[in-house]
């Protein structure tokens, strides 16, 4: 069966552009032909809201009936780009699954009948530990941490790292694509110091950082992706490149 390339977009703080990155990489991806389909597991469930829909309590259902996904894949309005939406009833998902002890294999056992209509499926995760998260990543061949540079987050990091490092251990076939900084701002000494501590860090894991652009914020708002906004935009070469780098890993 022909497999489709997974990538998880996790960090265990908010606000770091995981919704951001998962988006736009998505639609990027879409664009360039690749049937891509986006899953919503944070319970915020603002994937869809970034792409003009409306939450929905999808990611619930498919995790706790483990019917056919097929119902619950929505339309985005985009050619090739599709998306399993969540909302505030995921949190409910994950805590009967930890109830019910679900393996480690959860989230990939119930998506695999999706697997042969995809060429990407991309999780989007909450900022938590645990759950569902470790069993996304456990689902996944690639997994991006954005992190944001206003403020040095490593301890964040590191958590996130011994995670992947532990599910590597009980067999985890995938990896890190890398860590993504986000809120980029050469005008900050912030910034430069935070980069400058990742590479220290985390040498070798670092991609090309994503700057702070305030139409990012402004696309989330509206509904729309940077490329739709502003597909010249610096911020839309930098999500082009960053998701044409991961279709090479
Ligand atoms: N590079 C950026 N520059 C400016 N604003 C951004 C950038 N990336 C994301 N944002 C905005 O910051 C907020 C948090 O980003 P989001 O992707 O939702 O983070 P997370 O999913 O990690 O909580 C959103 O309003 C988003 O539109
Ligand atoms: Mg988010």
């Amino acid at each position: 069966m022909a497999k489709p390339k997974v990538i998880t977009f996790a960090n265990q703080k908010g606000g770091v552009g995981k919704t951001t990155s998962a988006v736009s990489t998505g639609h990027h991806l879409a664009k360039e032909g690749k049937e891509v389909l986006i899953v919503d597991f944070d319970p915020q469930g603002q994937c869809f809201t970034a792409l003009g829909g409306n939450a929905e309590n999808c990611v619930f259902n498919m995790l706790i009936q483990q019917s056919d996904p097929r119902q619950w894949v929505r339309e985005t309005g985009r050619e090739s780009l599709h998306i399993i939406p969540g909302n505030r009833t995921t949190a409910t998902a994950q805590i009967v699954m930890s109830a019910e002890n679900r393996p480690i294999t959860a989230v990939q056992d119930v998506l695999k009948p999706l697997y042969k209509e995809y060429d990407y499926i991309i999780f989007d995760t909450a900022p938590s530990v645990g759950g569902l998260q470790e069993r996304a990543v456990w689902a996944s061949d690639l997994v991006v941490l954005p992190t944001a540079t206003e403020y040095l987050s490593s301890d964040g990091l590191i958590q996130m790292m011994t995670t992947l490092t532990g599910l590597a251990e009980k067999g985890w076939k995938g990896k890190l694509a890398g860590i993504l900084p986000t809120f980029y701002d050469t005008q900050t000494k912030q910034s430069q110091t935070a980069i400058t501590q990742l590479q220290e860090y985390f040498p070798d894991s670092v991609l090309t950082p994503i700057h702070r652009a305030t139409i990012l914020r402004e696309c989330a708002a509206e509904g729309m992706t940077i490329f739709e906004k502003s597909p010249k935009s610096r911020a839309a070469k930098e999500y082009a490149a960053l998701a044409d780098y991961l279709t090479t890993l």
